[in-house]
């Protein structure tokens, strides 16, 4: 049966004046019968209004739109990028003691496993102190670069800290030079390893950076180059740029910016934690890479997620999704998500370049709890527009002496969950007026105010603790979730042709902007705004 989001969408409408309390209190499994495990995580969506007609649906919309088989195609090396003709197999990168994966014909696995292992040599001579600066042993890495080679190692860097045995790893990403002044500041250049980060080694910012990190470097040390290493698929660009190739480590085209994380663009993180820990980092990816291709599709936690964030957005009809990890050190993760899904899945044609019938992905936004408690959730649970709540924590955190603390934490995140499904009524709310002493129109009035309308959905991500392998599951669970709700859209999720005009009209308004030219042939807004820079600037 061909299933479609107007099957759903009527679905929806059917049952959604029904409260999703009540599915609690009519099914006393709910809890168990709408989660999903991986190993030892667990993805409650139980605080959403899918029924068990509903999910069937979601899963006839996954199967009539070729998920499964699309999944094939993906982890077999078959060209799914179409609009750039690549394969799609950030997945190899964590293929440890897997299968051969060819790309044209050619097994792509022992280039991959010689690329970890010259990583490993590198990382361990950098933590070990035999490659060292012209000052020393090396104490601080500076990982320069922006999107991909930025947020991913940078999210996952902040995430593992407790695992942190190497130099410190500071991260620059903004051409803002505000950013990399303020890294460069009090480290020591002579004992200072700069990584340029670059899949394409063009862009802008990020070779900006690396010359203004070059010229800071040439200020204290003979050879800055040996100083240097590059992460990038054009071997041909990192040499001119006077890297030499030992200090190079490339990857291929079938690995997206945004999907880079596991291969040479997580050497910084390598360096951080070690080779080791980075392994096991690559065994949580690995292990929800097996579960994404072997477990039933009402079990299966990437798609189940897909498609509660499907219901929610292209169904109900929820233009956003806020990511809310109770973990301090996540707290990177939405902006890390807020690239993957909206580069991957804001788009507004299908694979054929036909213009897509539904909505694109939603728009990802988030921070961490408890601050968010404290900001904006308070249109969360009483503002008019429902936004779906995703929650992530750790049953254990790792400050043993502060286990009160992680106590209050986990208390605080699930009684943001409950609160969001359950509300407050208008009978409930006047009573706590009465006992504050209210009565007549003012207890009225007052009691209005603190009504909390309920019902609104939310899931939640719960794990041990946060291990490298943790860290892996999770990662791997929000790519493929992307590549399951991309393909249920028929949208082609691993180009990003959105970010060229900007880029293409900033470089040509540079001159404009230093007044090499004239801002004539601008729209008005824009001859104004180049005026008063060169007035102020
Ligand atoms: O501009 C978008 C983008 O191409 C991202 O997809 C990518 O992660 C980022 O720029 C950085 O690109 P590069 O690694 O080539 O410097």
């Amino acid at each position: 049966m061909i299933m479609s989001f107007e099957d759903l969408v009527e679905k929806h409408s059917a049952i959604k004046a029904r409260s999703i309390l009540s599915l609690h209190d009519d099914n006393p499994r709910r809890a168990q019968d709408f989660s999903v495990s991986c190993d030892e995580m667990l993805f409650d969506y139980s605080k959403t209004n899918i029924d068990a007609d509903a999910r069937t649906l979601l899963i006839e919309l996954a199967s009539s739109s070729g998920v499964e088989t699309k999944r094939s195609a993906m982890f077999s090396g078959a060209k799914i990028n179409e609009t750039e003709g690549r394969a799609v197999l950030h997945t190899a990168l964590r293929n440890l003691e897997g299968a051969p994966v060819l790309v044209d014909g050619q097994d792509v696995m022992p280039e991959v496993r010689g690329t970890l292992e010259r990583m490993s040599d590198f990382a361990n001579a950098i933590r070990s102190g035999k490659f060292k600066g012209q000052g020393g042993r090396i104490t601080d890495v500076v990982n320069i670069g922006i999107g991909g080679s930025d947020l991913g190692p940078a999210m996952a860097t902040l995430a593992l800290a407790p695992f942190h045995d190497g130099p410190k790893v500071h991260f620059v990403s903004n051409v803002d030079g505000a950013h990399i002044a303020d890294t460069l500041k009090g480290i020591d250049p002579t004992t200072t390893l700069v990584i340029v980060a670059s899949k394409t080694f063009t862009t802008i910012e990020t070779m900006t950076n690396a010359n203004t990190a070059r010229d800071w470097m040439a200020n204290k040390v003979a050879n800055p180059a040996d100083q240097f290493a590059a992460l990038s698929s054009s071997e041909e660009r990192t040499t001119a740029y006077g890297i030499s190739p030992e200090n190079v480590f490339g990857f291929e085209d079938w690995v997206g910016g945004r999907y880079s994380l596991w291969g040479p663009i997580g050497l910084s993180l390598m360096i951080a934690i070690g080779p080791e820990d980075f392994v096991d980092f690559l065994r949580g990816g690995q292990a929800m890479d097996q579960h994404f291709q072997t477990a039933p599709l009402s079990e299966n936690m990437p798609v189940m997620l897909a498609l509660v964030g499907l219901w929610h957005n292209q169904v109900c009809g929820y233009a956003t999704r806020a990511v809310l990890p109770y973990d301090q050190r996540l707290s990177r993760l939405p902006a890390y998500l807020q690239q993957l899904e909206m580069e991957s899945n804001g788009k507004r044609v299908a694979m054929d370049g036909s213009a897509l019938e539904c909505h694109s992905g939603p728009i990802v936004w988030g921070e961490p709890g408890t601050n968010g408690q404290h900001a904006f959730y308070q249109l969360i649970h009483q503002g008019t527009r429902v936004v779906p709540c995703e929650f992530l924590v750790a049953a254990k955190g790792h400050e043993e002496h502060l286990e009160h603390q992680h106590r209050l934490l986990l208390s605080n995140c699930l009684a943001q969950s409950e609160a969001l499904m359950r509300g407050r009524s208008i009978e409930e709310a006047r009573v706590l007026m009465a006992e504050k002493g209210l009565s007549g129109a003012e207890l009225e009035r007052q009691a209005r105010h603190r009504v909390f309308p309920g019902n609104r959905p939310s899931t939640t991500l719960i794990y041990p603790s946060l291990t490298p392998f943790v860290l892996g599951q999770i990662i791997a669970l929000y790519e493929h979730r992307v590549f399951v709700e991309g393909a249920i859209l028929g949208i082609n999720s691993y180009d990003q042709w959105g970010v060229e005009l900007g880029k293409e009209l900033a470089v040509a308004l540079e001159p404009i902007v230093s007044g090499a030219e004239s801002a004539d042939k601008k729209d008005g807004s824009t001859q104004m705004l180049v005026s008063y820079i060169r007035a102020n600037g």
